[in-house]
Formats: C-alpha cells, sequence, structure tokens
C-alpha cells in the first residue's frame, strides 16, 4: 500500500463516521501542514499524521483504547514509525516522548484546534478567520466556556513549540480559515 493523503483519509472514515470527529482530524490536518510549511518540513507528511491521530477514537474512546489500538494497527499497516510515535505522543498518557518536532507541533495543534472551533461557533457570523486571537485568549479563562478543553495543555503545547500562544492561535485560526468550506464555516463573516 502506499502511505498517502488518500490512504490516510480512507483510513480514517473507515473507521470514523462521526462527522464532527472527520473535521476535527481536517482542522488537525490543516494545522499541521501550517507548521509544515512554517518549518520548511514536508507537508503531506505532517497533514497525514494530523488527519489520523484519532483515527482509533470513535472505535476507541477510553485512555485504555484510545491511540494503542490505533498505534498498533498503523505499524501492522506499515506506516511511517516517526508518524506512529508522534501520534502516540500527543496523549500524554502514552508516556511516549514528544521527541521531533512533528510529535510537538501535534500535541500543540491538538486541543487548541477544538477549543477554535467552540470560539468560531458562538460568533454572530461564524467565520473562524473573523475570530479575534483576544476573544480566544479571554475564552480560554471562563471555565464554563468549552469546558471540555484542556487549557493547560493548549499553553503547554504553544511552550514546547516554542511559540507564544498568541502567534500560535493566529496559525492554526488561518489554517482552519483556509478549509472553512471543508468544515463547513462561513469563510468570511
Ligand atoms: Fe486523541
Ligand atoms: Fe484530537
Amino acid at each position: 500500500m502506499s502511505y498517502d493523503r488518500a490512504a490516510a483519509w480512507y483510513l480514517l472514515c473507515e473507521w470514523t463516521e462521526n462527522v464532527n470527529l472527520r473535521k476535527h482530524a481536517l482542522a488537525v490536518e490543516a494545522a499541521m501542514r501550517a507548521h509544515a510549511r512554517r518549518l520548511g518540513q514536508d507537508q503531506e507528511a505532517w497533514g497525514i499524521v494530523g488527519l489520523l491521530h484519532d483515527f482509533d477514537y470513535e472505535k476507541n474512546p477510553t485512555v485504555e483504547s484510545h491511540v494503542w489500538v490505533g498505534a498498533k494497527h498503523l505499524r501492522e499497516q506499515g506506516w511511517p514509525e516517526a508518524w506512529v510515535r508522534a501520534i502516540e505522543g500527543h496523549a500524554s498518557y502514552t508516556g511516549v516522548p514528544r521527541d521531533t518536532e512533528m510529535a510537538r507541533c501535534l500535541f500543540a495543534v491538538d486541543e487548541l484546534s477544538g477549543f477554535i472551533t467552540a470560539c468560531t461557533l458562538v460568533r454572530p457570523e461564524k467565520a473562524v478567520a473573523n475570530v479575534p486571537v483576544e476573544s480566544v485568549l479571554k475564552r480560554m479563562k471562563e471555565p464554563a466556556f468549552a469546558k471540555k478543553v484542556n487549557r493547560e495543555e493548549i499553553r503547554q503545547g504553544a511552550e514546547e513549540i516554542g511559540m507564544p500562544l498568541e502567534q500560535h492561535i493566529v496559525l492554526v485560526r488561518d489554517a482552519m480559515a483556509g478549509i472553512a468550506d471543508v468544515l463547513e464555516l462561513p469563510p468570511k463573516g
């Protein structure tokens, strides 16, 4: 088999019916591509890691199964080991160290992309491109807003990649805005 974007998308869709989970994968893919661009790395590879990071989640949503089942399957299929390790590293409970930029960026964009989606959906025009960084930062301080998103992980993620949080928010927001149609969000307000 070939380990390309088409194969990754096929695998994701085979395991994941939930549209919002697919959109999460696509948002993380876009953000990973943006980081690859920033760092002069392989955008396709980084995008695939984003696309696949939660592919097992729908069927394995617990800490005992999520990532473990997926990583095993990816290894059996022969996906590159560095990609599998980056995917394992996005869940801190695996204990797999984020020892590559790819792994650190994946962790950094995962929670943040979900949080930006939440910030987008409460705006009247629901356009991701228009979400001000200040409003994302403000919402992060409201514990009742998007409660399930771990703020500490968002901060830690930016720190691990050595980017000021504001800049990182802009990068992820703009990457998501670039695929707003796919995410079914209006491109502009
Ligand atoms: Fe995950
Ligand atoms: Fe995720």
